[in-house]
C-alpha cells in the first residue's frame, strides 16, 4: 500500500487517524483511551501539532481535551465545541464553520457539511450542545487533499465537495446504523470523484456491521482504491 508523497496515514481505529507530514502529527477525532480497537502502543504520542474534530460524540472527542492540554495542539473545531475547549482551559483552538477555510501549521483545512447529530456528554451525564456535525477537506503544503467526512449519510452535496476541493483520497464511515454503509459510501466515492479511500467507522463493535470488502465489491468497477487498513497501520 503505498501513497509516497511524504505522507503517512495510521488508522488508530475507527474514526482516529494520524497523520505525519513536514515533520508534524496531525490527529483527526482523538479517541484512544477507550477505543476498544486502538492499539496500545498507539495511545501515546511524541508530538500533536493539530487536532481536527468532526463532532462532540465521544467515539471522536473524548481525548481531546487532554491530549491537546498535554501536547499544546491547535484544536479545528465549530464554534460551539471551541467555546466548551476554553471554558475548560485550553486556549489554543481555531474556531470555524462549513465553508470556510483557515491555514493551520502550514496546511489548508476547510470545513464541510456533514449530516449526522452531535452533542458532547459530560461526566455528570448531562448533555451540552455540540453545534454542529463536519466534516473536514484537509491538503497539505505538496498539494495532496485528503476529504475526512466524519460521521454522516450520503448527502448529494458530495458532488460538490468533490468540484470544489478535488480530494484525493476520502476517509468514509461505512459500519451503517449511525453512518453510511459500504453501498452508500460506494456511491459517496463516485460523487467525489476520489481514487481512493480508507474505510472507517466500522467493526468498532458488533452492531457496526459494514466491512471494507463489500466496499471493494462495489467500487472496483469504478477504479477506486480501497485502503483497507488494520488498526495501528499505516499507508504511506
Ligand atoms: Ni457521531
Ligand atoms: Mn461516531
Amino acid at each position: 500500500m503505498a501513497l509516497d508523497n511524504g505522507i503517512e496515514i495510521t488508522w488508530l481505529g475507527h474514526s482516529t487517524f494520524k497523520i505525519a507530514h513536514d515533520g508534524q502529527t496531525m490527529l483527526i477525532d482523538p479517541w484512544v483511551t477507550s477505543n476498544p480497537v486502538c492499539p496500545d502502543e498507539h495511545k501515546t504520542f511524541e508530538r500533536i501539532d493539530t487536532i481536527l474534530v468532526t463532532h462532540g460524540h465521544g467515539d471522536h472527542f473524548a481525548d481531546c481535551l487532554s491530549l491537546a492540554k498535554q501536547y499544546q495542539s491547535i484544536v479545528v473545531c465549530n464554534f460551539e465545541i471551541y467555546q466548551w475547549l476554553e471554558k475548560r482551559g485550553h486556549r489554543s483552538c481555531q474556531p470555524m464553520n462549513k465553508g470556510g477555510s483557515i491555514e493551520v501549521n502550514g496546511v489548508r483545512v476547510s470545513m464541510t457539511n456533514a449530516f449526522h447529530s452531535s452533542s458532547i456528554t459530560e461526566d455528570d451525564g448531562s448533555i451540552t450542545y455540540a453545534g454542529e456535525p463536519a466534516g473536514f477537506v484537509i491538503e497539505f503544503r505538496n498539494r495532496f487533499k485528503i476529504y475526512a467526512a466524519g460521521d454522516t449519510c450520503l448527502f448529494g452535496d458530495m458532488a460538490l465537495i468533490g468540484e470544489m476541493y478535488d480530494p484525493d483520497i476520502a476517509f468514509l464511515p461505512i459500519g451503517d446504523r449511525f453512518t453510511m454503509n459500504p453501498k452508500s459510501a460506494a456511491k459517496a466515492a463516485e460523487l467525489l470523484g476520489v481514487k481512493a479511500v480508507i474505510p472507517c467507522h466500522y467493526g468498532t463493535f458488533p452492531p457496526l456491521t459494514g466491512t471494507p470488502d463489500e466496499l471493494i465489491d462495489l467500487v472496483e468497477s469504478i477504479g477506486v482504491e480501497v485502503f483497507a487498513l488494520a488498526p495501528g497501520e499505516t499507508l504511506k
